[in-house]
């Protein structure tokens, strides 16, 4: 019965520690959360630089709403194109650096269109086993064949490439969603160099939060880079930034944009305001390295294993029980935190996902690597 077949996967995911059931925010102000009636300090969010909850933007939204209406009604295709989604796309590649930007209604559907419309059997995604799953699920809908190196290694990469039956084209992230680290974007680049591949990187972690004006840390690198708008831009859907070309070729094959509504208009406005926030944003953007930095000292000094360069920490536990344990029990005490587990890491490798926001405060650093290490007894 199918039902039953429902039911006995979900309890063998029970058994296994596998089991997903988020719990109900009823409030949240990016630093805290609340649950249940209880404030806790939120280690899970990805509103990096505080924009999610910005005066500014909140203001800039609601006008554009009023302004413009809250639908586009229409895909993009259709009659969703509008003026004022194409003068965003245009200043979002002026300030990246590309020749073109093409706006989609979540990160995922982005993925899920650049690998599975652009590349073809000529060519072969080389991908880093670490990518986003959706990346992976637009690898596996596309004709390109696909074939994974090992996390961040370039030596790796180099025997895919020599190996390679197509055209690579190297898949990456500039910061890795889930273990908080780069991939060494000199050497990559060097390799770009010495073999003439094309790349994709996703900085869906990095722009707005990393690099100077948050522009990330991969446009010396990448041909077709991925942001979106739903992490440290306070906002939701996302963009990609490539040649005029890819944008021309999207829209004509891309079914993630061709069936599916377009933003609407009062988005593209937000959008607008939002870049400017994120090139006001120095201050936020130091202090988030700086508390980056000393919750990556706190928790190491106490002995635990941490893997990551920014404002995603990943720290290592191993048995999924132990991690889903552990959050509980943090829960407990306090402070929101995301365990890792498979199938979005390794099986064994769970880790509990730190992410840092510009207005935790060190109290709430402090507190935090404190409470674990009395929680790891
Ligand atoms: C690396 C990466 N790429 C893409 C996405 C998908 O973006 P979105 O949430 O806008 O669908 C995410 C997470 O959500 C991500 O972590």
């Amino acid at each position: 019965m199918f039902e039953e077949r429902l039911k006995q996967k979900l309890a063998v995911q029970k058994e296994q520690g596998l089991y997903r059931n988020p719990p109900e925010v009823s409030e949240g102000d990016g630093r805290t959360v609340k649950v249940a009636g209880r404030t806790l300090i939120n280690f899970a969010s990805n509103d990096y630089i505080g924009l999610g909850r910005s005066e500014t933007l909140r203001k800039a939204a609601s006008d554009a709403f009023m302004r413009y209406g809250t639908s586009s009604s229409s895909s993009r295709l259709v009659s969703g194109n509008a003026s004022v989604i194409c003068e965003a796309e245009r200043a979002y590649a002026d300030y990246f650096g590309y020749e073109d930007a093409l706006f989609f209604p979540s990160g995922y559907q982005a993925n899920l269109a650049i690998l599975s419309t652009l590349f073809g059997p000529d060519e072969m995604l080389l991908f880093d086993k670490h990518v986003h799953a959706s990346t992976v699920k637009g690898m596996q809908l596309g004709s390109a064949p696909f074939r994974g190196y090992r996390h961040n290694s370039m030596s790796h990469l180099e025997k895919r490439i020599k190996g390679a039956t197509g055209n690579p084209v190297v898949v990456t992230e500039s910061l890795f969603s889930m273990d908080g680290d780069t991939p060494p974007l000199a050497d990559l680049a060097r390799l770009k160099r010495t073999h003439g591949f094309r790349t994709v990187v996703d900085e869906a972690h990095a722009y707005g939060a990393l690099g100077e004006g948050g522009r990330g840390i991969a446009r010396g690198v990448a041909d077709v880079a991925l942001g979106t708008f739903g992490k440290a831009m306070g906002l939701f859907g996302a963009f990609v930034l490539l040649p005029s070309l890819y944008r021309e070729y999207l829209l004509n094959f891309a079914s993630p944009l061709i069936y599916t509504t377009a933003l609407p208009e009062a988005h593209a406005v937000t959008a607008l305001a939002v870049l400017s926030e994120v090139e006001q944003a120095d201050a936020q953007r130091a202090r988030l390295a700086h508390l980056s930095r000393r919750l990556t000292h706190l928790l190491t000094d106490r002995g635990f294993t941490v893997c990551g360069e920014a404002h995603i920490l990943a720290v290592q536990i191993g048995s999924e029980e132990r991690a889903h344990g552990l959050v509980k029990k943090l829960f407990d005490q306090g402070y929101f935190a995301f365990t890792a587990r498979f199938p979005t890491v390794p099986m064994g490798q769970a880790i509990i996902r730190l992410s840092l926001t510009a207005n935790h405060t060190e109290e709430d650093l402090e507190g935090f690597s404190d409470t674990l290490y009395r929680l790891m007894g």
